[in-house]
């Protein structure tokens, strides 16, 4: 649909149809994310770094079990060639479409602000804001020639991108970064009728994060930090991603839609 055109009444936020790329699918949040797109009605291509392959084709196995269709393809979003390669490979697959992108990728190296290598902040800023925006990028170049033009990109930030938290100077630097180049895209793509977005999720059980909840006194300190007093599970950040992704939020583009069960809003 393009910018400016009047809307239509109808409420449905089905994804029949559109073809969906989420970045690091094999696992947690991105695992979710997957599943619920598919859920909806979308084509779901996951991916996974070269040696984690079989973790986004589990997902493709849980999507297809369900009744869904996926495939998976490779992608280590610090390699632009790998970031080009996957998105030509995604709009082979969708026959030249492409209509949602999940950037969920991401990492974290946990150290003290006097301790940060060079290595971990290179990782970081590479992983989870260079790749991010290269893959949007890439996506949003397809999204701008094809016919008719548009989609929806959804950024996955964090909290850590609106607030601070200890041990996390990269990665609050990194998410951020994520939050406000969601921004600069969302107004410069505005014409060519992509959205973009940002998710900011606070704590979510997920394998990036289970070994820090066993941890006694940060789990405390994190649900003492949240209004709703739990942990955010995945499949409540994939509901937000599925609401933005369709049309349902069709006039939604540059937000950073928090889902931290209040503790941004202390
Ligand atoms: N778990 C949390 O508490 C939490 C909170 C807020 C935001 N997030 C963000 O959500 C996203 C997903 O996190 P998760 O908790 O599901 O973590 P996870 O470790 O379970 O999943 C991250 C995925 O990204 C993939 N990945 C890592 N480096 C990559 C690279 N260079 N190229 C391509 N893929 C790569 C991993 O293989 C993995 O599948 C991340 O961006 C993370 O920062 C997580």
């Amino acid at each position: 649909m393009e910018i400016g055109t009047k809307p239509s009444s109808h409420t449905s936020n089905s994804l029949a149809g559109l073809i969906a790329l989420v970045t690091g699918a094999g696992s947690g949040i991105g695992q979710a994310t997957a599943r619920a797109l598919a859920a909806e009605g979308a084509w779901v291509i996951t991916t996974e770094l070269p040696d984690r392959l079989e973790r986004a084709e589990a997902t493709v196995a849980a999507i297809q079990a369900a009744g869904g269709e996926a495939l998976s393809l490779v992608l280590d979003v610090r390699d632009l060639a790998s970031v080009t390669g996957c998105v030509a490979a995604a709009a082979r697959a969708g026959q030249g479409r492409l209509d949602i992108l999940v950037n969920n990728a991401g990492i974290n190296v946990r150290q003290p602000a006097f301790d940060v290598t060079e290595e971990a902040w290179d990782l970081v800023l590479d992983t989870n804001l260079k790749g991010l925006f290269f893959t949007a990028q890439a996506a949003g170049r397809l999204m701008r020639d094809q016919e008719p033009c548009g989609g929806s990109i959804i950024n996955v930030a964090s909290t850590m991108g609106l607030v601070g938290y200890y041990d996390r100077a990269a990665y609050c630097a990194s998410k951020a970064g994520v939050v406000n180049v969601s921004r600069a895209l969302a107004i410069e793509w505005a014409a060519n009728a992509i959205r973009v977005n940002a998710v900011c999720p606070a704590f979510v059980e997920t394998p990036l994060t289970r070994g820090l909840f066993e941890n006694e006194a940060i789990k405390r300190d994190i649900l003492e930090r949240t209004p709703v007093g739990r942990l955010v599970a995945p499949e409540e950040v994939a509901a937000a991603v599925v609401f933005l992704a369709g049309p349902s939020a069709r006039m939604i583009t540059g937000a950073a839609l928090t889902i931290d069960g209040g503790w941004t809003a202390i």
